[in-house]
């Protein structure tokens, strides 16, 4: 199993780390276009393998598409990253150029690859690598609620004073701070609906904080996140390569289902060797789904700024 992950910056090189820590891929490739700079990430990894007990191989490479012929999956992290204050969307202007030629670049040397799309604005990125690759669409996927969801349990077990563990929940929609949609009515602690130990106000605290996430740690940071966003990816990655048949909230094409049709957005999706194996239509409340339309419509919205 041969994965490409595209930018060795910190969410390229979280996802390498954690894909290799998780020991299920034999070959990881990262790429960057400053020189050297994936070389050394790569070397830099490789020499925790003995630590962290991974066989994992990592190399790197300074723009060589070549090196990464016959890719599994590859991942797409590449462009740039928000600052404080910025939104997702206003990255468009540089990430669409960047992406678009990373991913024909990628399908000339992995005709056969699917994709994880990560760079921002997510889900107009995964519509954009749908309209320059024509590949089937189940084998392109936008990275966004499985990061979305892992902040949204978070917070929960912080309100329910639960160990994580204890804790499901799931966001769909936009991968955005407007858009994301946290089913906090579907949330549960080991099968009890939350509300059962939340007040009306504190699951709506859990909600907002939820769809800040991202923009909470770009504040403190300086630059937006990496941990999280990196083990999103590898667990999209590992379901993937290891046919696991997963359920993640992922940014897929949709033709209908939802009621929505062309634009990517996060739904429920489960992940196995094909990529998108299925889409579940599970049952939204009215409010659900105005919010879901809502969340489209931005998307769309960021879509028309699009230029093909
Ligand atoms: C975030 C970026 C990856 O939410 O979109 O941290």
């Amino acid at each position: 199993m041969k994965i490409t992950v595209v930018g060795a910056g910190a969410v390229g090189a979280s996802c390498a780390e954690y894909i290799a820590i998780k020991n299920f891929a034999s070959e990881v490739v990262l790429l960057d276009i400053k020189e050297g700079y994936a070389e050394g990430k790569a070397m830099d990894l490789m020499q925790t393998a003995s630590l962290n007990a991974f066989d994992t191989k990592i190399t790197g490479s300074t723009n060589d598409y070549e090196k990464t012929a016959n890719s599994d999956i590859c991942v797409i992290t590449s462009g740039i990253p928000r600052k404080p204050g910025m939104t997702r969307e206003e990255l468009i202007g540089i990430n669409a150029g960047i992406v678009k030629t990373v991913s024909t670049s990628l399908i000339q040397h992995s005709p056969n690859t699917i994709i994880i799309v990560v760079s921002n604005p997510m889900d107009t990125m995964t519509y954009l690598v749908h309209k320059s690759t024509n590949l089937p669409k189940n084998r392109i996927i936008g990275m966004g609620g499985a990061l979305d969801s892992a902040r949204f349990k978070y917070r929960l077990a912080e309100a329910l004073e639960a160990p994580i563990s204890d804790v499901d929940g799931m966001v769909i929609g936009g991968h955005s701070d407007k858009g994301m949609v946290p089913l906090i009515n579907h949330a549960t602690r080991n099968s009890v609906k939350v509300s059962e130990f939340l007040s009306k106000d504190r699951m709506d605290q859990v909600t907002e904080a939820t769809k800040v996430g991202g923009a909470t740690l770009t504040k403190l940071l300086g630059t937006s996140a990496w941990y999280a966003p990196g083990a999103a990816v590898s667990g999209l990655v590992q379901a993937i390569a290891c046919d696991q048949h997963k359920l993640f909230p992922c940014s897929v094409l949709l033709d209908g289902e939802f009621g929505l049709h062309d634009l990517c957005i996060g739904v429920p999706v489960i992940l196995g060797k094909n990529g998108i194996e299925k889409i579940i239509e599970i049952d939204l409340n009215d409010k659900e789904k105005a919010h879901l339309n809502e969340s489209a419509s931005g998307v769309k919205k960021t879509n028309s700024l699009l230029e093909f």
